[in-house]
């Protein structure tokens, strides 16, 4: 199969569902496994860099978290709703079935989370090791895709965020903006692009609510674990040949490697470390 080489829009109809209204959202809320749901607030500065915190939800029931979300800066991700929100899944799985049909994919692995942001929120440039398909549900965002070249994903980075030495976050510049196509997304819309391709999402001053899936196939695979050995290797020295120019079989020899690497730990995940920093009461009353 041949990667898209730009983002591509498909039409749902899963926004309809009455899955995506104040009391069935309320709900979900209520009732989601703790462990499965985060919570995130960002912060730039004038330059757009980003920091990032996180907290729990503290005493918020369902329809307090809800207005929390609406109302304030944080954006919310109930993770795993593959197997955690199967009233969403049963339409969400068949209409990636298609979306995959079409792009002529063999997905081995498929993941989900619910995002509930608030009407300012921001997701600042990054990638994701795996293909993507972002299901719309409810407001309006806009996404900036940005080209996958060196000058805008620069292989050093890719490793370190695959090897999660630091949070998933590329260097970023506002001239970026100029190489990006921009694409508002619709409730009603899903919007897939091309694998690694960087991109930023800005909400369009409403409560949005999306679900994006993430799959892996036996190459996106080979390529996260190639990339992996890279990094390990680029830290004992060595220059890694650029990812395009590696051939299947030198990606798998890199993967399988990057298994024994793992194993034996060389790299530790700094990410798992990272504390939550803050509760959603305090949050609430930084953003009134
Ligand atoms: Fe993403």
């Amino acid at each position: 199969m041949t990667w898209l080489t730009q983002p591509k829009v498909y039409d749902h109809q899963i926004h309809k569902t009455g899955l995506v209204e104040d009391a069935a959202l309320a709900r979900v809320l209520e009732t989601y496994p703790e462990e499965l749901l985060d919570i995130n607030a960002y912060s730039y500065d004038a330059e757009g860099q980003v920091s990032l915190a996180t907290g729990d939800r503290g005493r918020a029931d369902g329809a307090a978290l809800l207005e929390a979300i609406q109302g304030g800066r944080v954006w919310v991700n109930l993770r795993d709703a593959h197997e955690a929100h199967p009233e969403l899944w049963r339409h969400i799985q068949p209409a990636f079935d298609a979306i995959a049909e079409d792009l002529g994919v063999k997905p081995i692995k498929v993941t989900g989370q619910l995002i509930l942001s608030s009407p300012q929120t921001k997701v600042p440039y990054h990638f994701d090791a795996a293909g993507v398909v972002l299901f719309h549900l409810r407001g309006v965002k806009k996404l900036w895709v940005y080209p996958t070249d060196e000058a805008h994903l620069p292989q050093p980075s890719v490793e370190k965020v695959i090897m999660r030495v630091q949070a998933e976050e590329l260097p970023y510049r506002m001239a970026f903006d100029g190489d990006a196509q921009v694409v508002e997304l619709q409730p009603g819309q899903a919007l897939t692009w091309p694998l690694y391709a960087p991109h930023r999402v800005e909400n369009q001053g409403v409560f949005n609510v999306s679900l994006s899936l993430d799959f892996q196939t036996w190459g996106t695979r080979l390529m996260r674990g190639a990339h992996y050995a890279n990094g390990v290797f680029r830290r004992w020295g060595m220059a890694p040949a650029p990812m395009g120019k590696t051939p299947t079989p030198a990606q798998a020899a890199l993967w399988a490697a990057s298994l024994a690497m793992k194993k034996a730990g060389f790299v530790p995940n700094l990410i798992k470390d990272y504390e939550r920093s803050f509760a959603l009461a305090e949050q609430g009353k930084k953003a009134a």
